[in-house]
């Protein structure tokens, strides 16, 4: 499929994604059409989004210049079919419902352009559930932004078996140029992101429902230990820097308690038989790493954590803590 690079949008859904992922677009100088599911929630939404935009710009937030040039893109449609008919890409963020999704990408695939792609910002659902709904799936894949739209710089991919190449490079070219960072995954229940998310919380629970900790000290510790790396560094990467032989021995503890649920990845166990314990010893996730290479990722880290422990500084405990706080 050829495509060419996108510059008109409209988003179905203006909700809480839908409505950001929007000023989003408009603020990079895309042309943006709304529609919900009514043209007066539309209105009512295209009047918030703008009020926000504002308010965003007053607060230093976004760029200055960014609320001209939003409500200069962001336009109102009375129905969806008047939104898409003729714009380059296509981004559905309506509820989370199967049925719902359905008459959606359906009324959208009717009346757009064959050549338009069309996004689904789906959390959960695979792609080939939803393609089918679709007609022309090569231009069908799901761009998951993350909540809060406007802010959070990653956006998941994820194509099917269908989806033409040419239209993820356009997808991908969009979300450069609106300051995103694209990763790719394989299309399953869930992707990478909530996957992984849920893991975690899933964890948090079952800590604070065996009495370990509260809630409280269990957000304390996520935010202020291995959380306060993650702007900078994934769980591989940090996990070359922290050494994969002393990962092997940590987790002999963690199987012993908990079971296979908790015992060592194979891949790590793999890699310290081959002698690869990460960066200290020059080889990891990561593969090579040469002297100079390291000595530039540990100052490129001990910078970003005292940066990040200065900003954190400076914006002050967060409402949450406030409130510990006075309780304590
Ligand atoms: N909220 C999050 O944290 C988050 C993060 C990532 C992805 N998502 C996904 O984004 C999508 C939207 O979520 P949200 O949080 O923005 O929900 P939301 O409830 O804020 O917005 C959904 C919007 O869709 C509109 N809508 C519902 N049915 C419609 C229809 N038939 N036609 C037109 N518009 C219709 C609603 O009126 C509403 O404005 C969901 O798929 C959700 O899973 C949500």
């Amino acid at each position: 499929m050829s495509v060419q690079v996108i510059e008109s949008a409209a988003v179905i859904g203006a909700g809480y994604m839908g409505g950001g992922i929007a000023q989003s677009l408009a603020a990079a100088g895309i042309r943006v059409v709304l529609a919900d599911i009514s043209p007066e929630v539309t209105r009512g939404a295209l009047e918030r989004l703008l009020r926000e935009a504002r308010a965003f710009e007053d607060q230093g937030l976004i760029q200055p210049g960014s609320y001209d040039r939003i409500s200069a893109n962001l336009a109102a449609a009375p129905s969806i079919e008047q939104a898409v008919r003729d714009v380059d890409f296509i981004e559905e963020a309506v509820f989370e419902n199967e049925d719902i999704k359905r008459t959606v990408l359906e009324r959208i695939s009717a009346a757009a352009r064959p050549d338009a792609i069309i996004g689904t910002n789906t959390s959960t659902l695979p792609v080939h559930v939803l393609a089918p709904f679709v007609s022309g799936q090569e231009r069908f894949l799901t761009v998951h932004f993350s909540n809060p739209a406007p802010f959070i710089p990653g956006v998941e991919l994820v194509s099917g078996t269908k989806t033409s190449r040419d239209v993820v490079a356009a997808v991908k070219e969009m979300l450069e140029r609106i300051d995103r960072q694209a990763a790719e995954v394989a299309d399953r229940p869930t992707f990478v992101l909530n996957r992984l998310q849920y893991a975690l919380f899933k964890e948090a629970n079952t800590i604070v429902e065996e009495g370990v900790a509260t809630p409280e000290d269990v957000d304390t510790l996520v935010r202020s230990t291995f959380g306060f790396r993650l702007p900078f560094f994934g769980p591989f990467a940090i996990a070359d820097m922290a050494g994969l032989d002393v990962y092997v021995n940590c987790f002999v503890t963690a199987e012993k308690a908990f079971g296979p649920r908790l015992s060592c990845p194979e891949t790590v166990k793999n890699l310290v038989a081959e002698g690869k314990h990460g960066v200290k010893n020059g080889a990891g996730y990561y593969g090579d790493y040469t002297p100079e290479e390291t000595e530039a990722l540990v100052a490129y880290r001990n910078k970003a954590y005292a940066r990040m422990a200065e900003l954190l500084r400076e914006l002050g405990p967060s409402p949450l803590e406030k409130r510990r706080a006075g309780k304590g």
